[in-house]
């Protein structure tokens, strides 16, 4: 591979390496020569996932039961990273998700969202970028060197319905890739950067049942996504290596602060 998108010999951190895009980025970054590092809460959710990547390509997955919003667990994997693999090239922040009493149901109003939910969603989507960044970027200022790839999302930029706790933390991720990239780049150099994906509708776990009925047929919430998508189509999650591979690889070495929409035209899209 021409040495500008190189992997190999990399390690790279995934939190919610176990999930549908966690896990589809891993195994694109170990069949091209990288190590991944996976977070997760489930011992049993990473060990399936390492021995799937393992039997792939040899020695390539490593796990960790790490939980995203703790820092006492995460100092120690920063700890434990540099006297293991002595240095790290990326991280990528999948950890996320929301719960259904954060939500506003068709039938609901405002006054029905449930608060404590809504702080739970906000501290995952939000903290749980924010606190491994803040301490897995203390490696990258040591060495000189990473590249960090947070996961925004279509509800960031603009309204969709149903999901405000969701749509305030992912679009405070955006505001905090912008800062973690002026901040790391003004003070420790041109070698440490911060962007993030905007990923489009893929049907994974977190969303299957909003989007499609149990006969596959879509729901009208996906019926609605599809009208406004250009491409006419939910996305497939491996079409987000590509943007995730050039954003830890040197080729966007003069990349910062930037957020891509990953999104078949959803963004661009007026509805008419
Ligand atoms: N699937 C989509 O269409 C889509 C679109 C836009 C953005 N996203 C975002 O992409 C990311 C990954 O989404 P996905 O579809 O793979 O979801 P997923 O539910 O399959 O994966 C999310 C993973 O995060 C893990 N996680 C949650 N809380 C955690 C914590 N406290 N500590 C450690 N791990 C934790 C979950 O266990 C799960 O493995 C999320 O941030 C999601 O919001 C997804």
């Amino acid at each position: 591979m021409n040495e500008l998108l190189s992997l190999k010999d990399k390690n790279y951190v995934l939190s919610g390496g176990t999930g549908t895009l966690g896990g589809s980025i891993a195994k694109y970054l170990v069949e091209n020569g990288a190590k991944v590092l996976l977070l997760g809460r489930s011992e049993d959710k990473l060990k399936d996932k390492q021995e799937e990547l393992n039997t792939l390509v040899s020695e390539s997955t490593f796990i960790f039961k790490v939980d995203v919003m703790d820092e006492g667990e995460l100092t120690t994997l920063k700890n434990k990273i540099k006297e293991d693999f002595g240095h790290l090239d990326g991280l990528v922040n999948l950890a996320g998700g929301n719960i259904p009493g954060a939500t506003v149901k068709p039938d609901q109003t405002v006054r029905d969202i449930a608060m404590s939910d809504t702080r739970k969603v906000v501290d995952i989507n939000l903290f749980g970028t924010v606190v491994p960044t803040v301490i897995l970027s203390e490696l990258m200022v040591e060495q000189g060197f990473g590249s960090i790839v947070n996961i925004s999302s279509m509800a960031a930029k603009q309204t969709i319905s149903r999901v405000l706790g969701y749509s305030m933390a992912k679009s405070a991720v955006d505001i905090f890739t912008k800062w973690m990239a002026n901040e790391l780049a003004s003070k420790h150099g041109d070698k440490i950067r911060v962007n993030a994906v905007a990923p489009g509708f893929i049907i994974g776990n977190q969303n299957r049942r909003l989007l499609t009925n149990e006969d596959g047929s879509f729901t009208e919430r996906g019926n609605s996504i599809i009208k406004n998508t250009p491409m006419g189509r939910f996305g497939d999650a491996s079409e987000l290596n590509g943007m995730v591979h050039y954003l830890l690889s040197d080729a966007s070495s003069f990349v910062t602060g930037s957020i891509f929409d990953v999104d078949g035209g959803f963004t661009s899209f007026s509805g008419v």
